[in-house]
């Protein structure tokens, strides 16, 4: 057995999980890389590797039947949009009260959309260019300023894009936020396995691992310090959104309501699948009698294709990734040490270092999915909203979920809110962008557009 000053514990734990492979290479580093091999080697919780590698093989997913989830129709009666009143004027009450912070999952790289660099680096305004970031950072300066607030937002980044999200943000200025009330804070790691379920090396001092996945957050959220940050703050909320998705509505008064009025502990927005091959999750209702989400990849295509009496689609409600925390739910499910979501397994190609040099292999990469804590939560609520006021995906390149689309989508609901508000747009017109720091909504926008082909309301 090797030995180190300082790291025998670790090197012990490795002799007795049988990874001692990943000391190959010892006799050729140098102290520092030893060090740099055995710091890594001292994040990873050795004893979970084979509870790691089990999953691998056990459908779990499986053990379920399920019955489409049960959810708040969109309010189409008057009686519903009184209660929607009565929950908009508490939750904007809530909001006013300093208790709600945004909580960005951004551990995402732009490779899909062949970007190198952070996904929220990306620009998206259809006529402005702005960023993702931008997007998102003067959406939380507009609602801190409409409701004479402060609104914390944490942003969670991953090892890969850490230092180029926090420099993106110096460069822009915070995007005229006040950086003491921005947190950026990156994700944990996970290593692979090969399919023998060994730790697979990336170099000779270094592991092949990959961010842990959004169900990682909750952890992050944790470790990095962030619940006695938000708890000193006196946040009881914490409103979470993907990066991807610029017409998130971050701040929802209506939805922050339901959800104080509920005594929910996770709140979620669901909203109808276009089809049943739209690459989203959906809401069901599981056999153990707890709501969660099945993630569109591991339906059947039965399921997907499945319908009520009525021709509609069963599975309807898919998942916009919008949802809404207790504080003290996280901070319960986080306390007792590593919260227990399952893994979701993913069978990757991956390079490695193996004797005789780098090859190709095929390994498991492991990821924990942030609505995996639904049916943890004791209380739940489903609130249906329309995918055109929230939901512009970006996920490719081109074609479908992609800037094109989502641009277009952007463009839709300027007009749409312009013609809520009955200002005449011209003919000539073809495209708008609506600076979020000139409305937030609707009911902001006034006075006349100019006549022009693109317009960009500032
Ligand atoms: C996700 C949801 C899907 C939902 C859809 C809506 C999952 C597994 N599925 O799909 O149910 O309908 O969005 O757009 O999430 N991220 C991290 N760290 C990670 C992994 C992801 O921060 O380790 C962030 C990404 O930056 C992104 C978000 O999580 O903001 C979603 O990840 P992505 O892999 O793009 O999920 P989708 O497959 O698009």
């Amino acid at each position: 057995m090797i030995s180190f000053p300082g790291y025998d514990d670790v090197i012990r734990e490795i002799y007795y999980h049988n990874q001692d492979h990943v000391f190959e290479y010892w006799d050729e580093l140098d102290d520092r890389e030893k060090r740099s091999l055995l710091e890594d080697l001292s994040s990873v919780d050795i004893s979970q590797l084979s509870v790691l590698f089990s999953t691998a093989s056990d459908e779990s997913q499986k053990k379920y039947s399920y019955t489409p989830a049960e959810y708040m129709p969109f309010p189409r009666t008057e009686e519903a949009r009184a209660r929607c009143r009565e929950a908009r004027s508490r939750g904007e009450q809530h909001v006013r009260d300093g208790k709600v912070a945004a909580f960005l999952v951004a551990g995402g790289q732009g490779t899909r959309l062949g970007f190198d660099g952070p996904k929220g680096a990306y620009p998206v305004g259809p006529v402005s260019g702005k960023s993702l970031f931008q997007i998102h950072g003067e959406k939380i300066r507009a609602y801190s300023k409409k409701y004479n607030t402060v609104i914390p937002w944490l942003i969670m980044t991953s090892v890969a894009n850490h230092d180029e999200t926090v420099e993106f943000f110096t460069t822009h200025k915070y995007f005229g936020l006040r950086k003491e009330h921005v947190y950026i804070f990156p994700q944990n790691m996970i290593p692979s396995l090969d399919f023998a379920g060994k730790l697979i090396l990336k170099n000779r001092c270094s592991l092949f691992k990959n961010p842990d996945g959004h169900g990682g957050s909750l952890t992050a959220l944790r470790t990095s310090g962030m619940i006695t940050e938000l708890e000193r703050r006196g946040i009881e909320t914490v409103s979470y959104f993907q990066v991807d998705n610029p017409l998130v509505k971050i701040i929802d008064p209506v939805f922050i309501g339901f959800h104080v009025m509920e005594e929910s502990e996770i709140s979620s927005k669901g909203m109808m699948k276009t089809g049943p091959k739209e690459k989203v999750g959906v809401f069901v209702h599981r056999s153990d009698g707890k709501t969660g989400i099945l993630e569109y990849s591991d339906m059947t295509e039965e399921m997907q294709n499945a319908r009520g009496p009525e021709g509609n689609l069963l599975y309807c409600m898919g998942n916009p990734a919008i949802h809404l925390f207790s504080l003290k739910f996280i901070d319960t499910i986080t306390s007792g040490g590593a919260l227990a979501l399952p893994y979701h397994v993913a069978k990757k190609k991956i390079e490695a270092l193996r004797s005789g040099g780098y090859a190709e292999i095929r390994g498991y990469k492991f990821e924990k999915f942030v609505f995996d804590a639904i049916p943890i939560a004791r209380k739940t609520i489903l609130l249906e909203t329309l995918r055109e006021e929230e939901f512009a995906p970006v996920k490719n390149k081109s074609g479908e979920d992609s800037v094109e689309t989502a641009r277009d989508l952007m463009n839709r609901l300027s007009f749409r809110w312009l013609a809520m508000q009955g200002i005449p747009v011209s003919e000539k017109t073809k495209v708008i962008e609506i600076s979020p720091l000139r409305a937030i909504e609707p009911e902001d926008l006034s006075g006349d557009v100019p006549a022009r082909e693109k317009i960009y309301l500032d």
